[in-house]
């Protein structure tokens, strides 16, 4: 059977991730979390001092990203990759919330934004791949077979985060997890190059009052149709 491309972009927190890993595991597919991309270039910069409050030196941040090498390496006991950082496992570091904090910064700069979508598009050459991230099927993959937007409402995706970062042991107000959701929502949705938008062609899937299985059941059978379309 043929492999398609599945693009899955959305508002942060709707829970994306979770959704592509599991439809990718299911078909057989490569997952891709393009987020985790960003997020480790943010890691690099506050390591560098190239960004904190109230201070920026993003040129220099920009000089350093030939230098930046990031992998995504399979971890066969967790069943996912995990992201590398020049040859540094970084994936707990950048999921937390001092890296959210500055993420979208980060990636509304032009050459971060090139660099990263040069590795995307690479990736997918082969297809069989479901990519998730902001601009997946708008710049990424425009010509991709099946394109999900996943969005709901600011204060269903605070509940998810707040959760899952008080799971991971992090001490966080949920006004401030709240707070970042929406900050994000903004600047991913009006920077200059790529905004996050649905794509024309993209399926929208509002899961604020959905659970986890109903969701997965429904987005496999969509994809499934349009796997045998191909
Ligand atoms: O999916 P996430 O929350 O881990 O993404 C982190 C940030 O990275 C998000 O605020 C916007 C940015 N991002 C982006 O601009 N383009 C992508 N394709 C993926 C993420």
């Amino acid at each position: 059977m043929s492999k398609i491309t599945i693009a899955i972009d959305g508002f942060s927190s709707t829970g994306k991730s979770t959704l592509a890993k599991q439809l990718a595991k299911e078909l057989g597919y490569v997952y891709v979390d393009t987020g985790a991309m960003y997020r480790a270039i943010t890691l690099f910069a506050m390591r560098n001092n190239f960004i904190a409050d109230g201070e920026e030196r993003l040129e220099d941040l920009v000089k350093l990203l030939p230098k930046i090498k990031l992998r995504f390496v399979p971890n066969p006991e967790l069943g996912f990759a995990e992201m590398y950082l020049n040859n540094e496992n970084v994936e707990k570091e950048i999921r937390t919330m001092r890296v959210s904090k500055y993420v979208s910064r980060i990636a509304e700069i032009e050459q971060v934004r090139f660099k990263l979508v040069e590795m995307q598009k690479d990736m997918g050459k082969e297809k069989g791949i479901v990519m998730d991230g902001r601009d997946i099927g708008t710049v990424v993959f425009p010509d991709a077979e099946l394109k999900v937007f996943m969005t709901a409402s600011p204060q269903a995706r605070a509940t998810r985060r707040y959760k899952e970062l008080l799971d991971r042991g992090e001490e966080v107000l949920y006004k401030d997890v709240l707070e970042n959701v929406e900050k994000r929502d903004f600047i991913d949705s009006h920077r200059e190059f790529s905004p996050l938008r649905k794509a024309d062609d993209a399926i929208e899937f509002d899961n604020s009052d959905m659970g986890l299985k109903e969701q997965f059941e429904r987005l496999l059978s969509i994809a499934e149709r349009y796997i045998e379309k191909v």
